[in-house]
């Protein structure tokens, strides 16, 4: 492995809160962060030593950003694959182009982790009116349309029930192409965080329970009920399967549905994950600096809990607004992510309790 020496910068693609925390991380180990993203309030930027303003189809913008950088990441699955194709021979990108292929489309996504071994909903594609009718009449109901691309938190997404309009909903998802969904009934949703190293190496952090609300990832808590850890071993074994079948280098996150007939894989995000922001106090070693060491071909860090109990429960919208009372319990980790306006659904921080 050719360890990045400290001092050298790390480029990193998405200017959200994802970036921010990488950041951090990046910068407790000694490294320089560069930012890239096209919105100019980035609150990555905040907290990182250069920023490039500029969209990801600006290839000369593009083109500076990775000569200024020793190696290059992301913090956005949705990273527009073919101008990084230019800068290919500009700095070593992680995790692999190959990784944002297979998480920006939800069939191809789907079609991997069951070429790898895993099970998913039942699912069809829904290019127009009439392949929804035949979609919808193929899975049966409840089933869940979303938008092949750029869904995230729930949105682009309609919960279809028996006898429905379905050009209600046709409308609700824009007209765009889809996924149908067959509805799984989980007792659980659990992800499993991996880190892959240069040398292949795979560690795991221990597997959060997630609770959503609308779609939106609400609480994440470790140790998982009894249910999501007899699931653990299946899903951890599909996860590493799909990292190593990648190539891949980095933190990886699985979504998974406990069900009575084991685990549903529902999607992968080839980042750091929301339902490991836990890991920053409650393991060892954060998924944020275990994903910088990663990426700059350094030891990986201990993934163990730090704590006999950990919960994160994320700060939506006018959550956030609540700082004070939340810091009233000297418990709390609070972490804001410098977001100026907060709006409903949107995420606006987190907080981290560690139990002994
Ligand atoms: N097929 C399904 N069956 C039951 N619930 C689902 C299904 N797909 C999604 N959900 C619910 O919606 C949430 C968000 O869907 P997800 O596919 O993870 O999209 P996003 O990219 O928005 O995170 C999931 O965490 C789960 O709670
Ligand atoms: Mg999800």
């Amino acid at each position: 492995m050719n360890a990045l020496k400290p001092g050298s910068t790390i480029g990193i693609l998405g200017g959200g809160q994802l970036g921010r925390m990488l950041a951090v991380a990046a910068a407790q180990l000694g490294y320089r962060c560069h930012i890239y993203a096209p919105e100019n309030n980035s609150v990555a930027a905040e907290v990182a030593a250069q920023f490039t303003c500029a969209g990801f189809h600006a290839v000369e913008a593009l083109d500076a950003f990775a000569k200024d950088c020793d190696v290059l990441t992301f913090e956005w699955e949705n990273v527009p694959v073919e101008p990084l194709k230019s800068i290919a021979d500009q700095a070593a990108l992680h995790p692999p182009t190959n990784a944002l292929n297979i998480a920006q489309h939800r069939i191809t996504e789907k079609n991997f982790a069951q070429e790898q071994g895993g099970r998913t909903a039942p699912f069809a594609e829904v290019t127009d009116r009439t392949t929804l009718d035949n979609a919808i009449a193929d899975i049966g109901t409840p089933a869940i349309l979303k938008t092949l691309r750029m869904g995230y938190d729930g949105k682009g997404q309609a919960l279809v029930k028996p006898n429905d309009n379905l050009d209600l909903h046709w409308d609700a998802v824009e007209q765009q192409p889809c996924i149908a969904e067959g509805f799984v009934t989980f007792s659980h949703e659990f992800s499993v965080i991996l880190v892959r190293g240069q040398n292949g190496d795979i560690r795991y952090w221990d597997t959060p329970h997630n609770v959503h609300q609308g779609g939106i990832l609400a609480t994440s808590a470790v140790p998982a009920p009894s249910q999501v850890v007899d699931q653990q071993a299946e899903a951890r074994a599909l996860a590493s399967k799909m990292a190593t079948a990648m190539d891949y280098v980095g933190v990886l996150t699985c979504e998974f549905f406990a069900t009575d007939d084991g685990p549903i894989f529902n999607e992968m995000a080839p980042r750091v994950h929301n339902s490991g922001h836990w890991t920053i106090e409650g393991a060892i070693t954060s998924q944020f600096e275990n994903h910088i060491r990663a990426i700059c071909g350094l030891p990986l860090g201990d993934t163990s809990l730090a704590a006999e109990r950990v919960e994160m429960t994320n700060l939506i919208g006018e959550d956030a607004n609540q700082w004070n009372e939340i810091l009233a319990d000297d418990k709390n980790h609070l972490h804001l992510y410098g977001k100026g306006q907060s709006r409903a659904g949107r995420k606006m921080g987190h907080i981290t309790k560690l139990f002994f």
